[in-house]
């Protein structure tokens, strides 16, 4: 069976784009910009894009463009013989993994488009944070709209590289991008917005060199460009041999970048017109429970408010497709499985585990007496893969390129048909020695931190 590849270059940039973009940009970031002390944590971030993250990325698509095939065969391939294949293999299982947990939250987001268009979060008032309480205790909702975040994505997925992931995310993108536009605007023009802004664009110094503030900067930085998992090398091992690598990943990287400084032009102006807000809000509340509260009492707030989860909803759905296809490609290039086939057993594994991500604590009584792990499966969930999984993936990768694979072979990947890349030796210096000496540094403080 031919193997699925983008029809276009825009194609894949949007696709890979639409994995980025998601809810890492609008509710991550600005949370953990809130946490981090505003614009330090920014700068700290845009570092970390720049020196450790757009290296990898490069090397990541480099792998999958030059093995054609998904994580496992692709490390397989590159290095027979050896158990570089594991790699591959964390990336597979953290592909599920994740998307256990991010379908809830996804789900959430598109009940949320549905109350305020319906007018439904508008009746609540000030009492936002009790009706996202309530809403999420309702286990047996969560687990439903899981289940139709997870079969939206199915849907695409059995379409293919072409008919399904890139058509759709070609057609999403642009209303993403449109609606952010059209939020920011409204938002800079919110009683707060110059308070919030002057939070977001102020760099306190003193935390410019805060280890906590490198360690979540480089964390978000990950997760948000969809690194350390094997979504790059697949998403790369459908691009044509003729397409540069580098300007393509430059867009990717660009368009990700953008889109989560823009929704920091949405999220802070938004909170400092709220009485009391407190930009340190962390998880879920900031979104679910903060933000209700403004559209509550905005004149026009409903279309605000549904225009805002729309744009949740679309933007978590371009990503967990990526998710869900790591684990795809690889049943259907390590088994021989058709795609349709592997996309339902996937589909099936995920909400099996989606299923106590939904249902909160209660649902995992052992693990809150857990010493340590006092902490819901969601929460579980997410810390397993975000801050352990994802690092160790990406320092995998690092050293795989750098010196298992080597650069020189990479390089010819990068510059095949005399692609544009800027800077060749500079790569080579940040992937074999910064990457890997800066995220092995996160890895043991995040190790000894939780320990
Ligand atoms: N990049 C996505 C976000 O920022 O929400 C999340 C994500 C998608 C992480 C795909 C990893 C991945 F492979």
């Amino acid at each position: 069976m031919a193997r699925g590849s983008w029809a276009t270059r825009t194609g894949f940039i949007l696709a890979a784009a639409g994995s980025a973009v998601g809810l890492g940009n609008i509710w991550g970031f600005p949370t953990r910009v809130g946490q981090g002390g505003g614009a330090a944590f920014v700068v700290v971030y845009l570092a970390c894009i720049a020196l450790i993250c757009l290296p990898i990325m490069l090397g990541e698509i480099a792998i999958g463009r030059r093995s054609q095939l998904s994580p496992v065969r692709s490390f397989a391939l590159l290095r027979p013989g050896t158990r570089w294949w594991l790699a591959g293999a964390l990336g597979v299982l953290a592909g599920g993994g994740i998307l256990s947990f991010y379908s809830v939250i996804a789900g959430w987001t598109v009940a949320y488009a549905w109350f305020s268009l319906t007018g439904s979060l508008a009746a609540e008032e000030q009492a936002a944070g009790e009706f996202f309480a309530a809403f999420t205790s309702n286990g047996a909702a969560s687990v439903g709209l899981a289940l139709l975040v997870l079969a939206a994505t199915a849907a695409v997925l059995l379409g293919g590289v072409r008919g399904g992931i890139e058509r759709v995310t070609k057609a999403m993108m642009p209303v993403l991008v449109v609606l952010l536009l059209l939020l920011a605007g409204r938002a800079a023009t919110l009683p707060g917005a110059a308070e919030g802004l002057a939070y977001y664009l102020r760099p306190d110094l003193s935390r410019l060199l805060d280890a906590s503030v490198f360690n979540a900067a480089l964390g978000q930085a990950f997760f948000s460009l969809s690194l350390g998992m094997g979504t790059m090398l697949t998403y790369g091992s459908y691009l044509s041999r003729s397409t540069g690598i580098a300007s393509a990943a430059l867009g990717v990287v660009a368009l990700d970048t953008a889109i989560a400084l823009l929704a920091g032009f949405i999220i802070f102006p938004a909170g400092f017109s709220i009485a009391g807000f407190d930009p340190g809000t962390s998880g879920p509340g900031l979104i679910f429970a903060v933000l209700p509260q403004l559209f509550a009492t905005l004149p026009g707030g409903g279309v605000f408010g549904t225009a805002f989860f729309v744009l949740l909803a679309i933007a978590a759905l371009t990503s967990a497709i990526s998710l869900m296809e790591v684990p795809v490609a690889h049943a259907i290039d390590t088994w021989g499985w058709s795609r349709p086939r592997a996309v339902l057993a996937v589909t099936c594994g995920v909400f099996l585990l989606a299923i106590p991500c939904a249902l909160g604590n209660g649902a995992v009584p052992l693990l809150s007496s857990v010493p340590g792990v006092g902490m819901d499966f969601l929460t579980l969930m997410a810390t397993a893969w975000n801050d352990f999984a994802l690092p160790i993936g990406g320092f995998l990768t690092a050293v795989f390129v750098g010196w298992a694979w080597r650069v020189d072979r990479a390089l010819e990947e990068l510059m095949r048909d005399r692609a544009w890349f800027p800077a060749p030796g500079a790569w080579s210096f940040l992937i074999r020695w910064l990457c890997p000496a800066a995220i092995g540094v996160i890895i043991v403080w995040t190790f000894a931190s939780f320990l």
